[in-house]
């Protein structure tokens, strides 16, 4: 029997647009989708020169620069977003309109409102949604989940999670769309925390209860060119650093931080565990590991172990190279787009989907409030 076609169109062709491109591309040979997948159309701002040739490396059929032509045509089953948060809900509120399935770049959206519009809009539609928390897909926290929800950490006493990169760390690192709040919708905290949220309610299932919060912005302008840093600026309208502390309706603690400015840390996305039973420490950078506390192991025994998650420890182990090999960042997306497909083939439920987008969402709103308000605010 002939494999379904799925017919995908992409929006964006940059940092993420090659990260899904890549995946698409090869998520029939790692991870076996039941879907052949046909990469009908690339869609982005760019030379007509440039997107040909991007579209010829990666296998698109066509290219495109006006989104509104690609999320009508009837020749496409699924809308890759790509593209900058700015543009999430009206392509995707446009494209579940249009029936077709939406894989939506994180954060959701520019804030709680617009997040919980793309949602109504896609469960009127029908249709299935992704919100790309990639990093659920990455064989160790898929891991440090199935520890702590088996119980392994025992009752959990506090989360610490931190989320450090150091790109801005330089003043005259040019301005973008992610240093301006009507591109982004914020800074590090749409952008890190963003994922640092997801991650806690992915690996511990807590739900957050109320918290307090800090934003702050270290440079308050940039130059728009990096070459010429005694040129023209550009003012800086998002946060620099975001941190915040919660308390989860389960009882427990957190404590949470992302920042652009910690130098040395390239992408160092964590998260600690700390339980009754034990704890768990996570770090992206090194993310063919994952540490595990067994606190109920003879004190002289009960030492952080490494464990090596490239093998059948892991939920994803299928398809991919022999034990101790391990598999890397463009891989989690090879497995989000594999897992997304299955479930348009089999009609089954997805996770992160835009309810969890949504959720995300409310913790990123509670924290702007909180600033604002000088106070510590509840979840809504
Ligand atoms: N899952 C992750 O870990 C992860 C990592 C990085 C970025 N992201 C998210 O992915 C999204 C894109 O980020 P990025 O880093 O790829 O940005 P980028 O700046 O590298 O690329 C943006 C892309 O959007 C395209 N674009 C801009 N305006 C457009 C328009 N009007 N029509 C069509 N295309 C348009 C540009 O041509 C470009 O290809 C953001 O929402 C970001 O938060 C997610």
């Amino acid at each position: 029997m002939s494999k379904k076609e799925i017919r995908v169109a992409l929006i964006g062709h940059q940092f993420m647009g090659i990260a899904h491109s890549n995946a698409y591309r090869n998520v029939s040979m790692w991870a076996g989708t039941p879907a052949k997948i046909i990469m009908k159309c690339l869609c982005a701002k760019d030379t007509p020169e440039k997107l040909k040739s991007f579209a010829d490396q990666f296998g698109w059929e066509e290219v495109e620069t006006d989104w509104k032509k690609v999320v009508t045509r009837r020749d496409i089953d699924v809308i890759s977003i790509a593209a900058p948060n700015f543009l999430h809900k009206e392509i995707a509120i446009e494209a579940a309109k249009n029936g077709k399935h939406i894989l939506c770049e994180k954060p959701l959206a520019m804030n709680l409102e617009e997040a919980r519009e793309m949602l109504e809009a896609v469960q009127k539609a029908d249709v299935k949604h992704c919100c790309g928390y990639s990093y659920r897909f990455t064989p160790s926290l898929a891991l440090a989940r199935q520890l702590v929800r088996e119980g392994r950490v025992g009752k959990i006493y506090h989360v610490f999670v931190r989320y450090a990169q150091d790109w801005l760390a330089d003043p005259n690192a040019p301005m973008a769309w992610r240093m301006n709040k009507k591109y982004a919708g914020s800074g590090p905290l749409g952008d890190l925390s963003a994922h640092s949220i997801d991650a806690t309610r992915f690996v511990t299932g807590l739900n957050f209860k109320s918290l307090v919060g800090n934003l702050q912005t270290l440079v308050r302008e940039r130059p728009v060119d990096g070459n010429n840093p005694d040129g023209p600026k550009e003012k800086v309208t998002v946060d620099d650093v975001a941190q915040f502390l919660v308390n989860f309706e389960e009882g427990a603690t957190g404590c949470f931080e992302s920042t652009r400015f910690a130098t040395g840390r390239k992408n160092y996305n964590t998260i600690e565990v700390n339980g009754s039973k034990g704890s768990i420490f996570w770090n992206f950078e090194d993310q063919n590991y994952l540490l595990f506390y067994d606190n109920t192991q003879p004190a002289k025994e009960a030492g952080f172990r490494k464990i090596n998650v490239t093998h059948d420890v892991h939920p994803y182990h299928g398809g991919w190279w022999p034990q101790g090999h391990g598999i890397g960042y463009a891989d989690s997306f090879v497995i989000e787009v594999a897992e997304f497909l299955r479930s348009i083939t089999e009609n089954t439920e997805f996770h992160p989907d835009f309810e969890d987008g949504v959720k995300v969402q409310e913790v990123l709103e509670a924290v702007e409030k909180s600033v604002n308000g000088h106070s510590w605010t509840e979840i809504s």
